[in-house]
């Protein structure tokens, strides 16, 4: 079995993105910005937002963290959206989700300017991917495709089933893995299949899967006789257990003998997702000078 080392890779691929933006920086004069905002206390988003936040300075990002009460409105919330959008020295603004009840997520996405979106949760920019056209690429699919790219997983006429159809990871990783080979991309070309918690005979399909990415948020759901002897296996979930562990949708130590490659939690597919937040932060500020593309 072959180990997925998220870690690692995202360390190649934020030394590629620290070195760009120094060259951006030099050429352009402009510090690429990311605008983070934070409403109320959920404890799993502050630790997300502080890791994003770290992440962007350790590259050269410049990070605005909004922290916002959890009373705060709907119309409270699309006010600093609107001058977001209008601040010319915020390059990309990031949402943290789930908001608190009471305010429309919606409503808030909607309200980002489809430029700065670096989420890609933008209705505009789905469509753009659903045409094979991205502005952007949503960062935990775009880090998944990374890692089957980098380590030289072959998609094309294999056969990926998701697990789970989420907006955020499996509706717009279905979105990419059907996607038509470009000469320059990879990671694509995939027959897919779609399961979720209503589907019936789940283990029949996931046992057919030459790909399997696993994004239901069950703590070790997918177990060895859901999997294809030699199947990849993509574990997005992060689930903190009761003795305050977090592990993944994959029980990995059942799957690691049947499965050909394995991602881990933690240090799988987390850590290039805010590798591919900084990605996209940086081509916000590139489209910020050069709108068309
Ligand atoms: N909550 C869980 N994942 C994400 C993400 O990728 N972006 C944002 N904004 N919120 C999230």
């Amino acid at each position: 079995m072959q180990l997925l080392d998220g870690k690692k890779l995202s360390e190649t691929i934020r030394q590629e993105l620290a070195e760009e933006v120094i060259r951006f920086k030099s050429s352009t004069g402009i510090t690429p910005c990311l605008a983070a905002v934070l409403v109320g206390e959920n404890p799993a988003s502050q630790i997300y937002v502080s890791n994003k936040e770290k992440a962007c300075r350790k590259i050269g990002i410049e990070s605005q963290l909004f922290r916002l009460p959890v009373t705060t409105t709907t119309e409270e919330l699309l006010g600093l959206v609107e001058k977001l959008n209008k601040d010319s020295g915020v390059h990309g603004i990031l949402v943290q989700l789930p908001l608190p009840q009471g305010c429309d997520e919606l409503r808030v996405l909607d309200a980002i300017d489809t430029k700065k979106d670096v989420d890609a949760f933008h209705p505009e920019n789905v469509g753009l991917i659903s045409q094979g056209r991205p502005r952007y690429l949503p960062c935990t699919p775009y880090g998944i495709q990374q890692m089957l790219v980098r380590y030289g997983i072959e998609t094309s006429g294999k056969h990926a089933v998701i697990v789970g159809r989420s907006d955020i990871v499996g509706k717009p990783m279905a979105l990419m893995l059907i996607q038509k080979q470009l000469p320059k991309q990879s990671g694509a070309d995939a027959t897919v299949t779609i399961v979720h918690s209503r589907t019936k005979n789940l283990s029949e399909i996931t046992r057919q899967a030459d790909l399997l990415i696993v994004a239901i948020g069950r703590s070790r759901f997918l177990t060895a006789e859901m999997v294809k002897p030699g199947a990849v296996v993509i574990d997005v979930g992060i689930n903190r257990l009761s003795d305050g562990t977090i592990c993944g949708d994959v029980d990995f130590d059942n799957v690691k003998d049947i499965a050909g490659a394995v991602s881990p939690v933690p240090g799988g597919v987390g850590p290039l997702t805010i590798s591919m937040l900084l990605l996209n932060t940086l081509r916000a500020a590139k489209l910020s000078i050069q709108p068309i593309e």
